[in-house]
C-alpha cells in the first residue's frame, strides 16, 4: 500500500513536470535478447574503456611527493589571465601575497563545488538505475561512470582538504536542491541528463582552457586536472548518447519542458561553478562590485556562459529541441549563440 501510494505520487510529481513518470520498479529479466545496436555498441566500447582507462585517487597522485607541497608563497596559485578573476584590475592590483591567498581560494571552492556536484550525481544516477533493467548495457557503463565519480570526489576532497580548507564551496541554494534533483534522476531522466551537462561542461571546459594556455599551474592543480578531463570525456559522451536515443520518444510536453528547462540549468549549474558562493566571496574579501563587474552583465562573462555550452546547443539542434517555442529560453538565460560544429570545438569559433 505505501508502495503504491509512493508510485502514484512519483508519477503525479513527473505528470505535473509534463514528463513520463520513471517511476522505480524491481529489474526484471528482458523477455528477448536486444538487437544489436548502434546505441548498446557505444555503451559496451564505453564500458570496456572503463575497464582499461581508469585512475584511482590516492593511487595515480603523488599527493605526498615533495614538488606536491603546499607552500603559502607559491606564486603558481596567481590566477591566469584567462580567468575572469585574474584578469580583473581589482585582482591585478592585490599585492602578491593576497593574489596567492585569493587564487587558491578561488581554484580550491571550483574543485570542491565540482565535488558537491558530483554527489549530486551520485544521488540521481542510482535512482535511475535503480529502475534499469537487467540485461540494459546502460546499466553497466553508468554505473562505472559513477565508480570512476567516487575517485573524483575522493580526489577533489583531498585536494581541497590540502591546498584550502576553508573553502565553503556550493552555494546555499544548490546544496538545498540537491536532495530534490537526485529524485529527477527516476522522475525524469532526460532533464537528470541535461543537468548532468550543467555541471560537467563548465567543468571540463575550466580545466581544459587552463591546460591547453600552457598555465604554469601547481602540479597537484595540473595532475587532476588532467586526470578529470581523461574521463570526462567519457561521461560527457554518454550524457550526449543517452539524449540522443531517449529524446526523440519522449511526448511532445516532455520535449517542450526538457528544452525550456535546460538553459536553466544550464545558467544555474555554470553560475554554482564559476561564480565563487557568497560564503567563499567574503573569505576572500571580495567586494561585491567586483563580483558584479566580473560575472555580471558585462560582455566578458556573457561570452563566457554562451562558449561553456555551444556543445550542447549542438545536440539540442540535432534532436529539434531547440525551437521558436524554446529559443526565447536560452536567450533569456545568456546561454545562446552559435551551436559548435563539432564537439570540443575551441571557444573563439564557437561563441
Ligand atoms: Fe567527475
Ligand atoms: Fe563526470
Amino acid at each position: 500500500m505505501v508502495v503504491h501510494t509512493l508510485r502514484s505520487i512519483g508519477g503525479y510529481v513527473g505528470a505535473v513536470a509534463g514528463a513520463p513518470a520513471r517511476v522505480i520498479t524491481p529489474a526484471r529479466p528482458r523477455p528477448r535478447p536486444r538487437p544489436c545496436r548502434d546505441y548498446d555498441q557505444t555503451l559496451r566500447t564505453l564500458s570496456q574503456a572503463s575497464v582499461e582507462k581508469y585512475f584511482n585517487a590516492f593511487k595515480d597522485v603523488e599527493w605526498d611527493a615533495p614538488e606536491m607541497a603546499v607552500e603559502d608563497d607559491d606564486e603558481r596559485w596567481i590566477l591566469p589571465a584567462l580567468d575572469l578573476l585574474g584578469a580583473h584590475p581589482w585582482y591585478r592590483s592585490l599585492p602578491r601575497a593576497r593574489q596567492i591567498e585569493v587564487g587558491r581560494h578561488r581554484l580550491t571552492a571550483m574543485v570542491k563545488t565540482g565535488s558537491q556536484f558530483e554527489q549530486l550525481l551520485l544521488l540521481g544516477g542510482t535512482q535511475f538505475l535503480m529502475g534499469v533493467d537487467n540485461g540494459d548495457p546502460e546499466f553497466r557503463y553508468f554505473m562505472h561512470e559513477l565508480t570512476e565519480e567516487t575517485h573524483h570526489i575522493q580526489m577533489f576532497q583531498e585536494f581541497t582538504n590540502r591546498v584550502c580548507p576553508d573553502v565553503a564551496g556550493a552555494p546555499g541554494w544548490l546544496m538545498r536542491a540537491i536532495p530534490l534533483v537526485g529524485h529527477l534522476g527516476s522522475l525524469y531522466p532526460a532533464l537528470f541528463f541535461a543537468i548532468i551537462l550543467a555541471g560537467e561542461e563548465p567543468i571540463d571546459h575550466v580545466q581544459k582552457d587552463y591546460l591547453r594556455t600552457g598555465t604554469d599551474g601547481h602540479p597537484l592543480m595540473t595532475r587532476i586536472m588532467a586526470i578529470h578531463i581523461a574521463e570526462e570525456a567519457r561521461h560527457i559522451g554518454f550524457a550526449h548518447a543517452w539524449l540522443e536515443e531517449h529524446a526523440p520518444r519522449l511526448n511532445p510536453v516532455s520535449r517542450l519542458a526538457l528544452g525550456v528547462l535546460t538553459p536553466l540549468a544550464m545558467r544555474l549549474g555554470a553560475d554554482a561553478i564559476i561564480i565563487p558562493s557568497r560564503a567563499d566571496r567574503e573569505l576572500m574579501g571580495m567586494p561585491d562590485e567586483v563580483v558584479r563587474e566580473v560575472w555580471g552583465a558585462g560582455p566578458g562573462a556573457a561570452a563566457f556562459r554562451r562558449h561553456l555550452f555551444a556543445d550542447v546547443r549542438m545536440l539540442f539542434d540535432d534532436l529539434g529541441l531547440r525551437t521558436p517555442l524554446t529559443t526565447w529560453s536560452w536567450r533569456l538565460l545568456g546561454v545562446d549563440g552559435r551551436p559548435a560544429r563539432f564537439r570540443a570545438e575551441p571557444a573563439p569559433a564557437a561563441a
